[in-house]
């Protein structure tokens, strides 16, 4: 799992397979030193990468991701992007969740809280999530599945956060899941 943020997904996803003999987290990868997601992380037994931006933007990771041979890489508010010699090399593997229904609300800058503001501003009837293979541009790859909320006047940027992450928390595990059973 890849994550730059407070790794509430990553928690949630490793707990989901805590019991699982078949599926497991080989090891969290960030590429910040002071990710949230290492606090929250530390008192799992959990393998860490912690890397400089450039070792991912080079794709120098690919190597030490090799070592895992991972069957799945998921993505889960990391917000660097992909080097293109990890993509040739792990095609068809890596997954990202976006907060929104994408194409809408999707590309560089949108991330996090700058999604759900603009999802109010815009007076949204609606958000969701949406969960996609990662291509070279920005929220743009196939995608997988997507779950819609409704929102409502007295919604605010928190609310929609709120509600956006209780979407992620059921649906990604169980994609995750999906797609590593497909491929057996
Ligand atoms: C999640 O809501 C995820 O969808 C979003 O970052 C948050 C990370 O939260 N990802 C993006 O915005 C990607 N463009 P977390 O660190 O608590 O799991």
């Amino acid at each position: 799992m890849w994550a730059s943020g407070s790794g509430s997904n990553v928690e949630n996803i490793f707990k989901y397979f805590q019991q699982n003999p078949l599926i497991k987290v080989a090891a969290v990868f960030t590429n910040k030193s002071n990710a949230g997601v290492l606090q929250r992380m530390e008192p799992y037994k959990v393998v860490f990468e912690i890397h400089e931006n450039a070792v991912f933007e080079s794709g120098a990771i690919d190597q030490t991701v090799a070592k895992y041979t991972p069957d799945l890489i998921v993505l889960a508010g990391f917000l660097r992007k992909i080097a293109p010699s990890t993509l040739l090399r792990f095609p068809n593997k890596i997954i990202n969740i976006h907060p929104a229904l994408l194409p809408k609300y999707g590309g560089k800058g949108m991330f996090g809280m700058h999604v759900h503001q603009a999802v109010y501003d815009q007076k949204e009837a609606e958000t969701g999530i949406t969960i996609h293979y990662v291509n070279a541009h920005y929220d743009e790859g196939a995608i997988v599945f997507q779950q819609k909320v409704a929102l409502g006047p007295d919604d605010t940027p928190a609310t929609i956060a709120q509600k956006v992450h209780l979407l992620e928390y059921k649906h990604y595990p169980e994609i995750i899941e999906k797609l590593l059973t497909d491929h057996e």
